[in-house]
């Protein structure tokens, strides 16, 4: 039975330790979650798949990783001082503050059970709140010291389209992939790793001739559609495509397409693959009259570069489109948690909690037990295969002797470890251990000599 509710979720992910309230210990702060020992190994192998998938399986995307604080310019061009911003109303009762269009998803401060508006409370008209988060740099805190925390990582691949190109001599097509950390101050942070206000993003910015960038957005949007059912384990069934209506679009897209996917909370979005156009390049750009540039970019630009590409075929200077996928790192987590979730109940009447993560996603990857603790060979045996499979470092492996093998097989069948290796007496005469695979619990004798191979051809 998958998971009925995000609670569920929420519950195994603070019992087993993949992901905590953040500030827990002062009661929390809002919007923001800290990742525990499993859930720092399961998000650095979602990462690690989007990296290999996106950089080192193509030859035509470089990776990049630019500062999280950048010069207010950046973000007075890229047009998100002003319209960075959600639509908010306050309640005159219970004052409250909600995002004018997500009144239907939150809660009235007096009677949690009414949406606001649904009670008696008074609603102030929707006016304009921008996200970004403002910092101070330096010692001195005036007008002139303030700088945002980035909403997107995207600005930093822009500013650095002359630099990358100047070093790498890349020609069209060719793409920037950069993960890190973005900060939005949103107005009603939900439904625990789904909106928060710091979470990482995987994005790509992939510069295009400007006829090329519709038949290229296409071949994106398929591309990671894919990816995420076939390498990262969602079901095709769980999926789906959103095309963002005008109303709905980022001030520099001229078309976004929004995969979907089927979370307990509903369909949300867990990736946007955008046509953004030649508006970021064209807004950072020096002399832009210079250049035809199709999108309307804000005027008077103070940037010291022309960020465009001379194209030796025609002769001419081009400013770019860019195609770019951005997926949310932790609405990633978040979906493969949902995913693999399952509760059944076995022939005996136990109930069990599995995680059928892909093992290339699971946190740990194979759990040595020995059957008994009590005696010394089995343990040293268990321990040597431990030490044994660490070596190389690209495993991780667990040795646990911590409670009787049931519970042991339990344990790990909840956090998604999809293989657990029991030493037992058998093992001392003829090398052999047990291999139990998590999904449908058989096992099988593999000889000690033989289990990284075993491991790794099915990791
Ligand atoms: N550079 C384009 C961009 O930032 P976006 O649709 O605003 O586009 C991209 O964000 C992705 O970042 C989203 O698809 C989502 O997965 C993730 N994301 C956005 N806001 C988020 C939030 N408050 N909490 C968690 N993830 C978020």
């Amino acid at each position: 039975m998958p998971a009925q509710s995000l609670d569920q979720i929420v519950s195994l992910c603070k019992r087993r330790g993949f992901i905590f309230p953040g500030s827990e210990i002062y009661g929390g702060l809002q919007g923001t979650f800290d990742y525990g020992p499993l859930g720092v190994e399961l998000k650095n192998n979602l990462k690690q798949l989007w990296w290999r998938h996106n950089v080192y399986e193509r030859d035509d995307i470089d990776g990049i990783d630019s500062a999280i604080l950048m010069n207010p310019l950046v973000w007075r061009y890229s047009g998100h001082e002003e319209t960075f911003v959600d639509r908010m109303v306050d309640c005159r009762t219970c004052q409250g503050r909600f995002r004018a269009d997500k009144l239907g998803e939150a809660q009235c401060l007096k009677h949690p059970r009414l949406c606001p508006g649904q009670c008696e409370g008074e609603l102030t008209e929707p006016r304009p709140f921008n996200m970004m988060f403002k910092t101070q740099v330096g010692p001195v805190a005036d007008e002139g010291s303030f700088a945002y925390l980035r909403p997107e990582t995207a600005q930093g691949m822009f500013v650095n389209f002359r630099n990358v190109l100047d070093s790498t001599g890349r020609k069209l097509p060719f793409g920037l992939a950069q993960i890190g950390r973005a900060f939005r101050n949103e107005i009603t942070p939900r439904n625990f790793l789904f909106r928060v206000r710091e979470f990482e993003q995987m994005e790509i910015e992939y510069f295009v001739r400007p006829e090329e960038a519709a038949a290229c957005h296409e071949q994106w949007i398929q591309d990671h559609f894919n990816w995420w059912i076939e390498e990262v384990g969602l079901r095709r069934e769980h999926l789906q495509l959103y095309e963002v209506p005008d109303e709905e679009r980022a001030h520099y897209s001229v078309r976004t397409v929004d995969i979907f996917y089927k979370y307990p909370i509903g369909w949300e979005e867990l990736e946007g693959i955008a046509n953004r156009t030649d508006f970021d390049l064209g807004s950072h750009t020096r002399d832009q009259e210079q250049f035809q540039i199709t999108a309307r970019v804000p005027k008077n630009v103070h940037s010291n570069q022309r960020l465009v590409y001379f194209d030796q075929a025609t002769n001419r200077h081009l400013i770019p489109f860019v195609i770019e996928p951005s997926a949310g790192v932790d609405r990633g987590v978040l979906a493969i948690l949902c995913e693999a979730y399952d509760e059944e109940t076995l022939p005996n009447g136990e109930r069990r909690v599995v995680l059928r993560l892909k093992p290339a996603l699971a946190p740990i990857k194979a759990a040595v037990l020995p059957l008994k603790k009590n005696t010394p060979e089995i343990v040293a045996m268990a321990r040597a295969i431990e030490r044994d499979l660490k070596r190389g470092g690209d495993l991780r492996v667990v040795y646990d002797d911590t409670a009787g093998i049931g519970k042991l097989y339990r344990r790990q069948d909840e956090i998604g470890t999809p293989f657990c290796i029991t030493v037992d007496f058998q093992s001392l005469q003829d090398r052999t251990v047990t291999v139990r695979d998590r999904d449908t619990m058989q096992q099988e004798r593999v000889a000690i000599g033989a289990l990284g191979t075993y491991l790794r051809e099915r990791i």
